[in-house]
């Protein structure tokens, strides 16, 4: 499963790459803002910034909501890396979208995905990735792991190729759960990450093995 982080904050970023086990970034205009990122230049030299962290897919969102807004917005964001993937909202017009790009060669995430019906149109349409909103499922008394594995079972059933981003990813479990579930690649929060990390019986084991070298010297 690939790991991208969910964030625009470039500190995060360079952590979660340091790392080495970074495969990409999304980003939305929720998060570009909690940075205090705003203007479209500004945000345009954000992505170039993250493209320098990160060898990797970078989700750029459109902000229009009609076909030619969207089509005019995402070649320009497409232009501006190779890495530039294009985040393009679930409603007809950005299908609509997505099927044009797909036949340009330019490389699109289907956001804002809440069921399986939706999924469907954004493979058919070959968005090269579809984000299911796990953590917005759990928050409303709906099961967002369970979109997960229906979309599993349907892009299975037909062998289409668009990859399930499991996006709104909350922690840790979220993450094995996606695992366990086949998502193609799940985009969390750094915390998320970082909780993969911690066992107690790592940092017995290893407070053990320190003192008993030490032993000897
Ligand atoms: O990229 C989509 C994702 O960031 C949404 O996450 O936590 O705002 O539901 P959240």
């Amino acid at each position: 499963m690939k790991f991208f982080i969910d964030t625009a904050n470039l500190a995060q970023i360079k952590e979660a790459q340091d790392l080495g086990i970074l495969d990409g970034v999304t980003t939305n205009p929720s998060l570009m803002a909690k940075e205090g990122i705003t203007g479209q230049k500004n945000i345009i030299q954000h992505y170039l910034d993250i493209c320098n962290i990160v060898d990797g897919p970078v989700s750029a969102e459109v902000i229009a909501t009609d076909f030619e807004g969207i089509i005019k917005e995402g070649e320009a964001l497409a232009k501006l890396h190779k890495n530039i993937v294009v985040k393009v909202p679930m409603i007809k017009e950005g299908i609509k979208a997505i099927s044009y790009f797909s036949k340009k060669g330019i490389k699109t995430n289907c956001t804002l995905v809440f069921s399986a019906g939706q999924a469907l149109l954004a493979a058919k349409a070959g968005a090269t990735y579809v984000s299911p909103f796990l953590g917005r499922l759990d928050d409303i008394s709906s099961d967002g792991m369970r979109l997960i594995e229906d979309i599993r079972l349907i892009y299975d059933n037909y062998m289409y190729e668009t990859q399930i981003l499991a996006a709104s990813i909350r922690h840790t479990m979220h993450i094995l759960k996606c695992a366990e579930v086949g998502a193609d690649v799940m985009t969390g929060p750094l915390s998320s990450i970082n909780g993969l990390f911690n066992h107690p019986l790592t940092d017995s084991g290893l407070k053990q093995f320190l003192a008993d070298y030490n032993k000897g010297n």
